[in-house]
């Protein structure tokens, strides 16, 4: 049996590139900061990320269909924490720059955008694992350097 602690803590010492899942479902708009986001298949295209069951995402998420992972760059730290704070839905979005009207919102800024159709969800211990099908890849500046988390703090690459 794994120590919950100890494999968190090996955790922590594993760089992961940070990502915020958006959604919008009739208006209703919400992010989370992951760090589970991961490629699975290019044929067809597929990407997965992991939330927590009772993250306010996690019912939005299957409601919505759709999301964008918005693969954050170098200087957007700042986002990551927003996005994983907890804030009261009528203050997430204050003071955020999006890029589009319609949709599950893409952040301005990020190293790139990669808009899904949900595809599937797998039960994963206290998190469910979602796969969403990708319908649209869109990348950020070619200078622009992604964020990293490792040992409890953000990095650039
Ligand atoms: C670096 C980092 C990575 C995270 N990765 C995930 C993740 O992959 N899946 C997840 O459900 N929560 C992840 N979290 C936690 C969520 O962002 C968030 O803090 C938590 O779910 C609380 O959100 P809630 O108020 O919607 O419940 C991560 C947090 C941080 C700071």
């Amino acid at each position: 049996m794994v120590v919950g602690e100890e494999l968190r803590s090996l955790w922590r010492r594993f760089p992961t590139g940070l990502a915020v899942v958006t959604v919008d479902v009739e208006g209703e708009r919400l992010g989370l900061t992951v760090g589970s986001l991961v490629s699975l298949s290019l044929e067809p295209p597929l990407v997965g990320f992991a939330v927590n069951r009772t993250a306010a995402l996690h019912e939005l998420l299957r409601r919505a269909g759709r999301f964008v992972a918005n693969l954050l760059a170098a200087d957007q730290g700042d986002l990551a924490q927003h996005f994983a704070r907890g804030v009261p839905p009528i203050a997430i979005w204050q003071g955020i720059s999006v890029r589009d009207a319609d949709g599950p919102p893409k952040l301005e800024g990020a190293l790139g955008w990669i808009e899904c159709r949900l595809a599937g969800e797998h039960a994963a211990g206290d998190h469910t694992f979602f796969v969403g099908e990708v319908l649209e890849v869109e990348h950020g500046p070619p200078d622009t350097r992604p964020l990293l988390r490792v040992d409890q703090s953000y990095r650039a690459l």
